[in-house]
This record gives structure tokens, C-alpha cells and sequence, in this order.
């Protein structure tokens, strides 16, 4: 008689984390901290077209193939420890401090949404 029970435990996680989403104005929180952290090297639209971005040659997440070029796993962890280049050097600071666990979850939902339709 387990299984039901977990099941039902995770469809009442995932009904609730909707509510959460819907009820703290979820859009508008996420869009503001990728414009507010993000932004400056990825580009309010993804593009990784701001002088940053260029510098640090960060993939444009418009493109479907750069979203195919990792997980929603890595795009968590980059978020949160941050990303080396090739060569060990950080290029993108972790934000793990900064960040909390839900809203570097809705910021992997937010560079998703950023693929051009
Ligand atoms: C200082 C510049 C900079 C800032 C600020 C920055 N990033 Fe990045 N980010 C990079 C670079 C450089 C890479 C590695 C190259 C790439 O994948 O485009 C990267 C990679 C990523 C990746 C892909 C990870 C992978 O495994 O390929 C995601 C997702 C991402 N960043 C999301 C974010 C989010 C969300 C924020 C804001 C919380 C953010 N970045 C802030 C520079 C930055």
C-alpha cells in the first residue's frame, strides 16, 4: 500500500508548487532576477549579447541546440557553484548565496523559456 501514497504525495507537491508559482507572481519575480543577476552576460533575452557576454563567449540560449547542450541538472548547478571554462577559470560566479533553492529552480524554467519559439 505504499506506492499510491507516494504518488498522491507528489501530485499534492506538484498541485502546490503551481499554487506557490501563481500566487507569489512567479513570472515577474524570476524575469526580474535574471534581469537583476543574469542579464549582464546573458542578455535580458538570452542572446549572450552584451559586451560580458561576448567576452566570456556565452552560448545563446535562443538557439534549441545550446539548450540541448545541457541538462536542467547542470543548468542548476551552474547556477548554484557557478561555471569554469576549459581551463579551470570561473566564468560564471555561483549563486548559491544569493539565490535560494526555488528560485534557481524557476531560473532554469526562465533560460528555458528564453528558446525561440
Ligand atoms: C559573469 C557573467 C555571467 C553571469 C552574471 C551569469 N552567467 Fe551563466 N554562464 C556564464 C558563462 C561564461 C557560462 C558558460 C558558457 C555558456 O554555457 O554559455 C554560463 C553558463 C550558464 C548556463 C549553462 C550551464 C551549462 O551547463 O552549460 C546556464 C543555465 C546559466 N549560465 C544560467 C545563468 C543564470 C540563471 C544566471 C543568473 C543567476 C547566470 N547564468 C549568470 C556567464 C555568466
Amino acid at each position: 500500500m505504499k506506492a499510491p501514497l507516494i504518488l498522491s504525495a507528489r501530485l499534492a507537491l506538484v498541485a502546490a508548487t503551481a499554487l506557490c508559482f501563481s500566487a507569489t507572481g512567479f513570472a515577474a519575480e524570476v524575469a526580474e532576477n535574471w534581469n537583476k543577476h543574469c542579464a549582464s552576460c546573458h542578455a535580458k533575452d538570452g542572446s549572450g549579447s552584451t559586451k560580458m557576454g561576448k567576452k566570456l563567449s556565452v552560448k545563446d540560449y535562443r538557439d534549441a541546440k545550446a539548450q540541448e547542450g545541457f541538462t536542467d541538472d547542470a543548468a542548476l548547478k551552474a547556477i548554484k557553484e557557478g561555471a569554469k571554462d576549459s581551463a579551470g577559470k570561473e566564468t560564471m560566479k555561483p549563486f548559491a548565496e544569493k539565490l535560494s533553492d526555488d528560485e534557481a529552480k524557476a531560473l532554469v524554467a526562465y533560460v528555458r523559456s528564453l528558446k525561440a519559439k
